[in-house]
């Protein structure tokens, strides 16, 4: 790719004995001009905004012919995701795109009617009710993930993202597909869409251009290739539930069944399989990148760790923790609120303006691109303490952030569904690993925080691992 004149921004990371300011990329001390705007954008996507865009603030610019307005400060988050819901619940282009001919038209990227009539069913199925059966799945997998690291060498480097990736894989595949799964299809799935991800670029330049809807992605043959081994497994495994094979109590289950009792509902064999794709890929990388960045974090602030490994012996005993044992569990969950903070897995909520607007004092055009920020606002200086250093105790107790400035799950009516799920799954698994294990970023590597679809330490994360005794 072209790259006159790029240079890598310098990455920010801070420590002493007692506090951790973990990798940030360095703002501008401007806003850049456009085509190094561009480059930057398509690389990182953390790295384009300037100082004066970490504090609460609305503004607006123009990329090519296209209105963008940063909204950044609680009063302007609430009225874009809760008041005017309506007017700013549709997808920018560039996801809807970039995701449609994998999801079709699943919850994530789907607005309007078909939006209001499958939210509430897969709001159901995912619901917090359902977490401590689903908790039972996530203590195996992560059992299983004990034995495996327990025979693995101590102090051999390992990519504790792939491990984590394939940890929640795991969860997610077991509990939407059920345990019949097997492992050849659950890699199929797994390996699809991590091919379909590294394939499909997040930037939609049809859309600075002009075009409202953005142009469609490309289908080569190996995006081709990586729908297909997806579409394949889901739709044999919703098939099979069609045809009344396999009685268990996975989220394809429960889809198919609402589906029988009610058939005005309407969802044939692509809404079903697009709705269980969506799910799995909601629930999949989002935690992954969560428990990855709560390793870092804690690798590199022991004082808390200490907090979290004591916490667990107080509740457990000494057992191994359980899904009943989460709500007792509060620096975990500390910990974890504080890593959504610093490094939320979907950094940038993009919505697109059915019609003219008024955000604060900013007119907006009909189909401008509103970017509500977590990474900005989770780091405003005027909304935090230190907001770039890692103080889980800012979570513990009664307090809590300011409405509307604290959002690693979006919020408003299309507030993640999956919220319980991914929150007791995250403070769960972290809490079985951590009893058993001690975790260190590998010696002399650089954290590159780097954000695509998601946000990510740019080449994993290679840490090192001694078991507790
Ligand atoms: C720590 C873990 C997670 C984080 C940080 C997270 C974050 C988010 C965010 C920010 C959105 C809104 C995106 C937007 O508006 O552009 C979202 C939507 C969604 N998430 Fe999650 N998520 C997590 C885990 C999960 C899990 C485990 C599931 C399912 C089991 C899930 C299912 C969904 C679904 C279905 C949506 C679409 C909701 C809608 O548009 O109505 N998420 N998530």
């Amino acid at each position: 790719m072209f790259s006159f004149g790029f240079k890598e921004p310098e990455v920010l990371e801070r420590k002493g004995p007692d506090f951790f300011e973990p990798a940030r990329p360095a703002a501008p001390p401007r806003l850049m001009p456009l085509a190094e705007l561009v480059v930057n954008a398509r690389r990182n996507l953390l790295t384009i905004w300037p100082e004066s865009d970490y504090r609460s603030t609305v503004g607006t610019t123009r990329v090519l012919g296209r209105q963008v307005v940063l909204v950044n400060s609680p009063e302007s988050v609430k009225y874009v995701m809760h008041t005017r819901h309506e007017n700013f619940e549709r997808k920018s282009p560039q996801m809807r795109r970039a995701l449609e001919y994998l999801l079709g038209d699943g919850l994530f990227i789907s607005d309007g009617e078909t939006w209001k009539r499958r939210r509430p069913l897969v709001a159901d199925i995912v619901h917090k009710n359902r977490v401590p059966t689903f908790g039972k799945t996530m203590e195996a997998v992560t059992a299983e993930m004990v034995a495996r690291w327990e025979n693995m060498p101590a102090g051999q480097p390992f990519d504790v993202l792939l491990e984590m990736a394939e940890l929640t894989a795991e969860i997610i595949a077991r509990t939407v597909f059920g345990n019949d799964l097997g492992s050849h299809a659950a890699n199929e799935v797994i390996q699809g869409f991590s091919r379909y991800q590294s394939l499909i670029d997040s930037f939609n330049l049809g859309y600075f251009l002009g075009a409202n809807e953005g142009w469609p992605v490309l289908r080569g043959p190996r995006l081709r290739n990586s729908v297909k081994r997806v579409h394949n497994v889901v739709e044999k495994v919703i098939n099979d539930h069609l045809a009344g094979k396999g009685e268990d109590d996975s989220m394809v289950q429960l889809l198919v069944k609402r589906q029988k009792r009610n058939p005005d509902l309407g969802l044939d064999l692509s809404a079903l399989r697009n709705e269980a794709a969506t799910i799995f890929m909601a629930g999949h990388e989002t935690t992954a990148a969560t428990l990855t960045w709560a390793w870092y974090l804690l690798s590199n602030a022991p004082w808390v760790e200490e907090q979290v490994v004591a916490e667990i012996d107080r509740v457990t005993g000494g057992r191994r923790p359980t899904v009943e044992d989460v709500p007792q569990l509060e620096w975990c969950r500390a910990v974890i609120e504080e890593t959504l903070r610093l490094y939320p897995p979907v950094p940038i909520l993009a919505r697109q303006a059915r019609e003219a607007d008024r955000i604060g004092n900013i007119d907006v055009d009909p189909a401008a691109l509103a970017l509500v920020v977590p990474w900005l606002l989770h780091r405003a200086n005027d909304l935090w303490d230190k907001p770039d250093r890692f103080m889980p105790e800012r979570f513990l107790g009664e307090q809590r952030p300011i409405p509307y400035s604290y959002i690693p799950f979006a919020i408003g009516p299309r507030i993640c569904a999956g919220m319980n799920f991914g929150l007791t799954e995250s403070i769960l698994c972290l809490a079985i690993l951590i009893q058993r294990f001690k975790i260190r970023v590998a010696e002399g590597f650089k954290v590159d925080p780097v954000c695509r679809l998601t946000l990510r330490p740019r080449g994993g994360m290679p840490v090192t691992m001694t078991a507790r005794h």
